[in-house]
């Protein structure tokens, strides 16, 4: 298996050049300024996957942004692997805490990366970790050792909720049809501990809008004698939660599955500093349900957040107003086997009893996802471990995430077929912050172990 390593020895430097080349594609899916990028990110995603040597390339039309699918079918009585990905990301602002510009990839060492790392907008989420995938498929084409099928379906529309890839799927289950599927979207705990992402959450986003009186009024005149929506939105969001900070909404818990002791055992055992995590980010300390150990907040606690509020003056000087509305976006991350459309209802309902009659309030939802368990005892993920034992000389330890791709129980739902979550990145990586970047060590050993993952898929399917 040397090849592998002597391959993206003499490749690397094309491999980092390339992957520089998409990243400054400003291929924003939330803001319909850069429609034109996001369309010629599709684009440039093809013909990647065309030079690489993948077949029956299309530019899959959506309502949305296209989805990008390319195979390569060497036999039909092997097994297919299916790989998903994101070309599209998130907004870069803001814009000023940006030491480079999002879209002006550069390499520059780091404490945590002393081979250095890539700087800009996507460079880990997702295209440093898709475009892995791409190289790794190059590798085995070049090399003759592609073992088995593979199909790619790199999509744009991820960080704005896969809206309209649902629907391709179900239309398309046959041209999907695989035996597993394969994503790098995730993390590992550091780069000498590798880690398999065996949970994500689901998620329920919701807008609300508090509205006091029919207009904005003069703070002394109408001070205390009307409502405050912004006071009055304050205290609802503070009710959400008690003392322990458990979520207080009626019924949130009943569903989640409460993990058994040997579980809990399971992701005390996984490394982590809780001084580290805490110097990372500038934190005295930390903060969460009582009862509950910091990766267990993250890992399988479901929680709620606001993660935008506003509303009355904000501008330079101060005014004395009373504002008309209050608004805020809050997002509930979910565990199994809470539903995304239950937790809204809830949610809802929750929200509107408890507003005083002094205001009116209008609840609006956005897209969610229900959340996903991969097993470890299925032969995609011993064939993901082994890969990682391989190339990290380490046993990956199994770790649930606390971010969400909601499409990943969709694709269970409807293909009945399990993801692997074998991502390269970091928490530190600043993914959806300013300073996005992923380590070259990482997309190099992406690249390294994406191979041995089919070798070792492809031999434990044939000796099923
Ligand atoms: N790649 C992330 C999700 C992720 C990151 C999961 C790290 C686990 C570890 C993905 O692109 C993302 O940002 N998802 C969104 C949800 C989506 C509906 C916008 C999220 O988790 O907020
Ligand atoms: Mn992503
Ligand atoms: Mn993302």
């Amino acid at each position: 298996m040397k090849y592998i390593k002597t391959y993206i020895q003499e490749n690397k430097n094309r491999f980092i050049d390339e992957l520089i080349d998409l990243l400054k594609i400003p291929s924003i899916s939330a803001d319909p300024k850069y429609k034109m990028d996001v369309l010629n990110c599709a684009d440039s995603v093809a013909s990647s996957l065309a030079s690489a040597g993948a077949e029956n390339i299309e530019i899959c039309k959506t309502k949305g942004y296209p989805i990008v699918y390319a195979d390569k079918i060497i036999d039909d009585t092997l097994p297919t692997v299916l790989v998903y990905g994101h070309y599209d990301v998130q907004p870069a602002d803001p814009l000023e805490l940006w030491d480079s510009g999002p879209f002006e990839p550069i390499i520059k060492k780091t404490k945590i990366h002393p081979e250095g790392a890539i700087f800009a907008r996507g460079a880990c989420d997702d295209k440093g970790q898709f475009f892995m995938h791409v190289k790794a498929f190059e590798l085995m084409m070049d090399n003759n050792t592609l073992p088995c099928n593979i199909k790619f379906m790199i999509e744009g529309e991820e960080e704005v909720g896969s809206e309209n890839l649902g629907e391709f799927v179900v239309a398309n289950k046959e041209k999907l049809k695989c035996d597993t599927i394969l994503i790098s979207d995730t993390g590992i705990i550091s780069n000498n501990t590798p880690s398999i992402t065996t949970g994500l959450k689901g998620l329920s986003y919701i807008e609300v809008e508090v509205t006091g009186p029919n207009r904005d009024l003069h703070s002394g005149l109408y001070g205390g004698a009307v409502a405050n929506p912004i006071n009055i939105l304050c205290e609802m969001i503070a009710s959400m939660k008690d003392e322990k900070n458990h979520i207080s909404i009626p019924g949130f818990y009943n569903n989640v599955i409460e993990l058994s002791s040997q579980e809990r055992e399971e992701i005390a055992r996984a490394p982590f500093s809780l001084n580290e995590y805490k110097e990372a980010l500038d934190l005295s300390d930390i903060h969460g349900e009582q009862g509950f150990t910091t990766m267990e907040r993250t890992g399988i606690r479901p929680t709620l957040d606001v993660n935008g509020i506003w509303g009355g003056y904000t501008g330079e000087g101060a005014k004395t107003v009373i504002p008309s509305k209050a608004f805020a976006k809050i997002s509930m991350r979910l565990v199994p086997n809470q539903s995304d459309e239950e937790i809204t209802n809830l949610f809802t309902k929750y929200f509107t009893n408890i507003a005083p009659k002094s205001v009116k309030v209008k609840v609006t939802p956005h897209h969610g996802g229900e959340p996903y368990v991969s097993p470890t005892d299925i032969i995609s993920y011993k064939a993901a471990s082994d890969a990682m034992l391989t190339t990290f000389g380490k046993t990956p330890v199994p770790v649930k995430a606390g971010g969400s791709i909601p499409i990943v129980a969709l694709f269970e739902q409807e293909l009945n077929v399990k993801s692997i979550l074998l991502g390269f990145g970091l928490d530190s990586d600043a993914i959806h912050s300013p300073n996005e970047h992923y380590g070259i060590f990482n997309y190099l050993k992406g690249i390294e172990t994406i191979p041995h993952f089919f070798l070792n898929f492809t031999k434990m399917f044939n000796s099923k």
